[in-house]
């Protein structure tokens, strides 16, 4: 079945929107709906998604990873972070992957995204990927820490269906290539990846403390290996750690 792309006017989330319609209907793979309004966007950990009406890329698109085991589920939020990276990359260069699936433009948040898996037994049996990039958007809330748009950046217009085109052709590659091949993603993923290349701070939320470390690696879970300056290795789940920018 081919995919379907709807474009809706509004919306509460486009995550609701589809998790909602999968249940209802037999909606093919990789079938896409946009929204010009999210009036509840949803964020990471319980928190909102707010974007400019009409500016802003906000979508979601179906998977039915069922060759994906539960415990490597991590891996469909690599492939998204690289589509957004790759797609993203044609227009800026200093796009990377902020742990565990944010995308940065140097030290700021162009693109949120938050994936919902639905699991039966110890697959997956569908994923949504929920994708906000700031495309158009000229100004932001002040309660935003950093964030930034690609108009801001290049200081032109981009055309928001052209980089929705863009994440569906490089997330139906990367999907191809995990079908095959999971450990070349993961390390294209920790290629791509913001501060893989020294020594950084870090706040560390079980203990409390900062501490400044290298990131060694990202697991197939999804945790983060931190090495300490004295050379203790942490590992952490998400939430666990932040950043110190
Ligand atoms: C984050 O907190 O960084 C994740 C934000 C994810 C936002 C996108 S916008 C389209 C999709 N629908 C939602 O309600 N959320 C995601």
């Amino acid at each position: 079945m081919n995919p379907i792309i709807r474009h809706l006017e509004e919306t509460t989330s486009t995550n609701t929107y589809l998790q909602e319609w999968i249940v209802k209907e037999e909606v093919p793979e990789g079938s896409v709906v946009t929204a010009r309004i999210q009036t509840q966007g949803r964020g990471q950990a319980g928190n909102k998604w707010s974007a400019e009406q009409g500016k802003n890329l906000t979508f979601s698109m179906v998977l039915y990873p069922t060759f994906v085991a539960a415990n490597e589920q991590f891996i469909i939020s690599q492939i998204t972070a690289l589509a957004v990276k790759e797609a993203l990359s044609r227009y800026v260069s200093d796009i990377s992957i902020k742990w565990p699936n944010d995308i940065y433009y140097r030290d700021q948040k162009i693109t949120g995204i938050l994936i919902e898996n639905n699991l039966t037994e110890r697959v997956i049996s569908s994923s949504i990927l929920g994708i906000g990039i700031n495309i158009n958007q000229q100004e932001f809330p002040d309660y935003l820490p950093n964030p930034v748009s690609l108009i801001q950046i290049i200081g032109k217009e981009v055309s928001i269906q052209e980089v929705l085109d863009l994440f569906v052709a490089h997330i139906g590659r990367y999907y191809e290539q995990i079908r095959a091949d999971k450990e070349s993603v993961r390390i294209q993923y920790f290629d791509s990846l913001y501060r893989n290349d020294g020594l950084y701070a870090f706040y560390d939320m079980l203990r409390k403390e900062e501490i400044r470390g290298s990131i060694l690696s990202v697991e197939p879970n999804g945790i983060l290996r931190l090495q300490k300056e004295d050379g203790e290795i942490r590992s952490y789940w998400f939430k666990e750690v932040q950043y110190i920018l």
